[in-house]
């Protein structure tokens, strides 16, 4: 497999601060590679200079081959917040057409934009506007709007993270599908473990701040993912266990397949969950 994204001793900083530190690592095409983060790391400083959005202090980008200046014209990104990253005046169909403006006739904009629709199960949605539609399927435009590009690398912030837990189950598989069917290469963060090895063919664990790279881990499950069977083979909860130390230890890499005496993992995750159910009240409280 060609290298599709070569990242060498990335580094940024925000005035003194140090957000990212030297993290080196390739994506591969046709890969799904899942970057896995506590909160405040700096993962979205990591997508935001290879977006080049912001300018890296330290180290390189190549996207397949080509070093990376300013914003490169083939990548497409996808946030967390749908809420402000499609246009309330525009059509679902006009939002998935408006970054292909300047770049391909009008005719083939609506043909993309409609086929992208298409992909993500909205068919009927083109002519609706953004806020007639619920979180899962705004963010469903979004997803279109990016694969309406057709990027060579696509990258996603946390794409997930603002809707219910039944929603997300939902588009993460909506993503696998449409990964498989058009043969997308994907670099994902989450701040969600369980996400990470559900999503990834593999998972680069981050340090806290300053984000470095503590590991990187092959997901060794089928590529058809199932979110009852997958999630309960021992595969998967090794796995899982094992990001889970890795986060929380910061290095310490113990053999896959083994028990958990101390329970690290198991209260770990117990304290994620509590963490994002009390993010998740927040923002319901937010919104009401
Ligand atoms: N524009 C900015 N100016 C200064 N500090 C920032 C800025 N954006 C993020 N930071 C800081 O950099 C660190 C990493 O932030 P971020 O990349 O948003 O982390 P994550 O996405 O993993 O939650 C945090 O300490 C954050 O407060
Ligand atoms: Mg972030």
């Amino acid at each position: 497999m060609s290298t599709m994204l070569e990242v060498t001793d990335l580094g940024h900083r925000y005035g003194d601060h140090t957000a990212i530190d030297r993290l080196s690592f390739t994506v591969a095409a046709g890969e799904l590679v899942c970057i896995v983060g506590p909160s405040g790391c700096g993962k979205s400083t990591l997508l935001r200079t290879l977006s080049g959005l912001v300018a890296s202090t330290t180290g390189h980008v190549a996207l397949h081959g080509d070093e990376v200046r300013g914003v490169p014209d083939d990548l497409a990104v996808v946030f967390q917040d749908y809420s402000r990253s499609l246009f309330p005046w525009l059509t679902v169909q006009r939002n998935v057409e408006f970054p292909l403006k300047r770049k391909v006739s009008r005719a083939e904009r609506r043909a993309r934009a409609a086929e992208a629709l298409e992909w993500v199960g909205l068919s009927g949605a083109g002519a609706k506007y953004p806020w007639q539609l619920s979180g899962g399927m705004q963010q469903r435009v979004a997803i279109a709007r990016a694969l309406a590009y057709r990027p060579a690398l696509l990258l996603m912030d946390e794409p997930f993270a603002s809707v219910d837990a039944q929603t997300r189950f939902e588009l993460e598989d909506l993503l696998l599908r449409v990964r498989r069917e058009h043969d997308t290469t994907i670099l994902l963060v989450t701040h969600d473990i369980d996400e990470s090895v559900y999503l990834g063919d593999r998972v680069l664990v981050l340090s806290k701040s300053p984000a470095t790279i503590v590991a990187n881990l092959k997901v060794d499950l089928p590529a058809e993912r199932d979110q009852i069977t997958t999630r309960e083979s021992d595969t998967f909860v090794a796995l899982r266990a094992e990001t889970a130390r890795l986060l929380h230890g910061g290095g310490t890499v113990r053999p896959r397949v083994q028990a958990d005496p101390e329970g690290v993992a198991a209260r770990f995750l117990a304290a994620e969950r509590a963490e994002q159910a009390a993010q998740a009240s927040k923002r319901h409280a937010a919104q009401n």
